[in-house]
């Protein structure tokens, strides 16, 4: 199949890297020095517990022009980005579109491809399970099996789901997929925000988070408040097993979360503040409206927004 991948940091790379294994004729939109480096040394990728390294020679593009047509376009990018490239993919021939990293609000990017595509657009969204961190000329991903997606439409069939299927058939990539999708990436960034947040506050200094143990406590409990929240405001816990978990093991989340920050697996996952922002904003407004109170996720926030007015 004709894929593109638009976006090409650490998660765009490894979703390059399994469609090249998987037989897919892929394109990459990438931008840029990255873009040049691309097009002469390939996309390298070390994989870090697999302990190898993969170049991958792709066609590389800098512009998605309006004709350019594939059978499926996957975007990667930050949720923070995403809303600058949907006017690019409106005006685009192509009409399968998966978005594919964290997404607080997946439903008004439908809405707005709907009301300005110049076609009938099919779209879905997807996260992929995996970490990685960009360096100067390779990406260094974290994965533990070939590589899983959980992707769905919003209560919807993926109207390109064979499609998809067909462009992974050929590796041992998994699609896992999810009827709530919207719920499904809501629990995942109440699962994500305040480890991120706590690492901000602390510069991204891994062994100082894990030696800070009234920090890691505020976490796990953040963690526990948010996973309330959700349900207090009509979404699922899903995965039911990571919210059960955060919120009935608190003293066991707060000892895993100690030790995976001396572990060499946290420095090779980034994060960007930009992004975890824009969560905590949008969840905030949701918040608003139900008068749930979360003190530990509260501080924690202050705490970075205070650091990040000072820095700005
Ligand atoms: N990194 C992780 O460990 C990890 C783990 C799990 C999930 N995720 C999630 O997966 C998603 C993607 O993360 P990531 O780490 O792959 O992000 P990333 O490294 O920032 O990669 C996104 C890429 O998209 C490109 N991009 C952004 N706007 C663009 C535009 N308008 N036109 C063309 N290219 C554009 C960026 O290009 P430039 O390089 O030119 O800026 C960047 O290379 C996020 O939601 C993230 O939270 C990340």
């Amino acid at each position: 199949m004709r894929v593109l991948v638009y976006g090409m940091g650490n998660q765009g790379s490894l979703l390059a890297h399994t469609l090249v294994n998987g037989g897919n004729d892929v394109t990459v939109l990438a931008r840029g020095e990255r873009a040049e480096q691309f097009k002469e040394k390939g996309i390298v990728i070390r994989h870090f517990i697999q302990r190898k390294t993969t170049i991958d020679k792709v066609k590389v593009i800098t512009e998605l022009e309006a004709r350019d047509r594939y059978d499926v376009i996957f975007v990667v990018m930050k949720y923070s980005d995403f809303k600058s490239v949907l006017p690019v993919l409106a005006v685009n021939e192509t009409q399968n579109i998966l978005l594919v990293g964290n997404n607080f609000n997946p439903a008004e990017m439908k809405a707005y491809m709907k009301s300005n595509s110049i076609n009938e657009k099919n779209m879905a969204f997807g996260f992929q399970m995996s970490g990685g961190k960009k360096d100067k000329d390779r990406i260094t991903v974290l994965r533990t099996n070939a590589g899983e997606m959980v992707l769905g439409a919003l209560g919807e069939k993926i109207e390109f789901q064979s499609m998809l299927e067909a462009i992974f058939a050929k590796t041992k990539y998994k699609l896992s997929f999810q009827d709530d999708i919207d719920a499904w990436f809501k629990n995942h960034i109440i699962y994500v925000l305040p480890l991120n947040l706590a690492h901000f506050i602390k510069d991204y200094d891994y062994r100082s988070v894990g030696k800070d143990n009234a920090l890691l406590k505020e976490v796990v409990k953040a963690m526990h408040e948010g996973f309330d929240l959700l349900v207090d405001l009509g979404y699922h816990n899903i995965p039911k097993g990571q919210a059960n978990f955060a919120t009935k093991h608190e003293y066991l989340n707060f000892l895993f979360y100690k030790l995976y920050h001396f572990t060499p697996m946290v420095k090779q996952s980034e994060s960007s503040f930009i992004e975890i922002k824009a969560f905590y904003d949008e969840l905030y407004k949701l918040k608003a409206a139900s008068g749930f109170k979360t003190p530990s996720l509260d501080k924690l926030v202050k705490q970075a927004e205070k650091k990040y007015l000072l820095n700005k």
